[in-house]
């Protein structure tokens, strides 16, 4: 396994989500435990974006728990009615928001937090976790965010729960 990231000094976000996802895959397809892979993912995606706050939640008995993340403490459990988590696990689609200000019931585990984007992996209908990115700056995240962070999702879903 590669014990660093190769990262071009200043590619473009899409750039470096594409020099990015193939490291990603080389790392979690030669190892089979999920939590370990989520946490190496956390790191990865952490230190290719420096993101404010990237992780996990883990849906166990229908309740978003706290998985591997890189960045400030965060809350343990988010129901599926609350939050975008929540939102995003129940509606099993990709969240993009601006300004979480105005998303309604925005669970604020950092003040700091301004903008966010959450992607679900949903298995034979059933939401298995989801992602979530948080910036502190406002407006920070996009379709090209959606596009590949999907992506990263697809790889999760297709060795960890293959069909
Ligand atoms: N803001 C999220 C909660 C998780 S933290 O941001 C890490 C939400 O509204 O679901």
């Amino acid at each position: 396994m590669a014990e660093s990231l190769a990262l071009t000094p200043q590619a473009t976000k899409e750039e470096r989500y594409k020099e990015l996802l193939p490291q990603i895959k080389a790392v979690i397809e030669v190892e089979e435990d999920l939590v370990a892979n989520l946490a190496n993912i956390s790191a990865m995606l952490k230190e290719a974006f420096d993101f404010f706050w990237v992780g996990f939640y883990i849906n166990k008995e229908d309740e978003l728990v706290l998985g591997p993340f890189q960045g400030p403490l965060a809350c343990t459990r988010i129901s599926f009615e609350k939050g975008v988590c929540g939102a995003v696990a129940s509606q099993q689609r990709t969240i993009v928001v601006p300004d979480v200000n105005r998303f309604p019931g925005h669970i604020a585990c950092s003040s700091a937090s301004k903008s966010e984007i959450v992607v679900p992996l949903v298995v034979g209908g059933h939401t298995k976790m989801v992602l979530d990115v948080d910036s502190d700056l406002l407006d920070d995240f996009d379709e090209t965010d959606a596009k590949y962070l999907e992506e990263v999702m697809d790889v999760v879903k297709s060795i960890h729960f293959p069909i």
